[in-house]
């Protein structure tokens, strides 16, 4: 059984094991998916979605959820990589959810990877203006609090942008390219301000090396230098985590030390 937190304006939810953290996620979509079938979706990429995305896929084969009438805004996308190239966001959102639920395809969107970054940061703020706001934004975090790939320094106001990536995110990806050489050193994101202009968001972190960023982000200064810190100024934010990245933030409350930090 999940345990739950209400930490500030956080909802916390600390699942026991993967099956419950993917199963906890899916109903979120869920939930949301009944209550309004036309509902924009915000969709992040990386390792941490990949079993809700598999729990989704698995509803919608089992009759119990449809995205007929969906839409869904991932938040970012590699600089140079075409849809096709097999390390890109589209293939693998493709991949992971797109081939196996019935969202339209001519409502998934992605900024595009080719062409000018500028040019496709400003269709993408568009089209986000045109079919927003996000009914529930869902994000990863990276080890340094980054979201999507704005990395620590972005402005709490930004819109959808290029974006260079910090070493440290360059080395964490380089898992899925041949070498470290091939990780695009830039990539169009949404801006904090477009995440933040979300009706609700739901942030997964899973495992020991999000467990400092998870307690900044939730106890430690609001600072552009932690840009998940961000979401305090939310009013209806839910983090769903495992218990290693859980392992700080319930520390302090066991042993009821006040959440502020820094
Ligand atoms: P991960 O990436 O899910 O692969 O850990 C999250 C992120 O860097 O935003």
């Amino acid at each position: 059984m999940s345990t739950e937190y209400r930490i500030g304006n956080f909802k916390v939810v600390v699942a026991d094991d993967e099956a419950e953290f993917d199963r906890l996620a899916a109903d979120e979509v869920t939930r949301l998916l009944q209550q309004k079938p036309e509902a924009v979706l915000g969709l992040p990429t990386g390792s941490t979605p990949v079993g809700l995305y598999a729990e989704l896929r698995k509803r919608y084969r089992e009759g119990r959820i449809s995205l007929r009438a969906a839409t869904s805004f991932n938040l970012d996308e590699y600089v140079g990589l075409a849809p096709e190239h097999p390390q890109s966001y589209h293939a693998f959102m493709q991949e992971h959810l797109f081939g196996g639920i019935d969202l339209p395809k001519e409502r998934t969107f992605l900024p595009e990877g080719i062409g000018d970054p500028q040019l496709a940061a400003a269709r993408y703020e568009e089209l986000l203006a045109k079919y927003g706001p996000i009914d529930l934004m869902i994000l990863g975090i990276g080890r340094n609090g980054h979201i999507g790939f704005n990395e620590p320094g972005t402005s709490f106001k930004s819109g959808v942008h290029p974006a260079m990536l910090t070493q440290s995110t360059i080395k964490a990806n380089a898992r899925f390219f041949a070498s470290e050489d091939e990780v695009p050193k830039q990539a169009i994101t949404m801006g904090i301000g477009n995440i933040l202009a979300a009706r609700r968001i739901m942030l997964l972190a899973k495992g020991a090396s999000k467990a400092q960023a998870i307690r900044a982000t939730v106890c430690g200064e609001m600072s552009e230098q932690v840009p998940a810190s961000a979401l305090q100024s939310h009013p209806d934010v839910l983090l769903i985590l495992d218990r290693e990245a859980a392992a700080l933030l319930v520390a302090d409350q066991e042993a009821g030390a006040s959440c502020r930090i820094g």
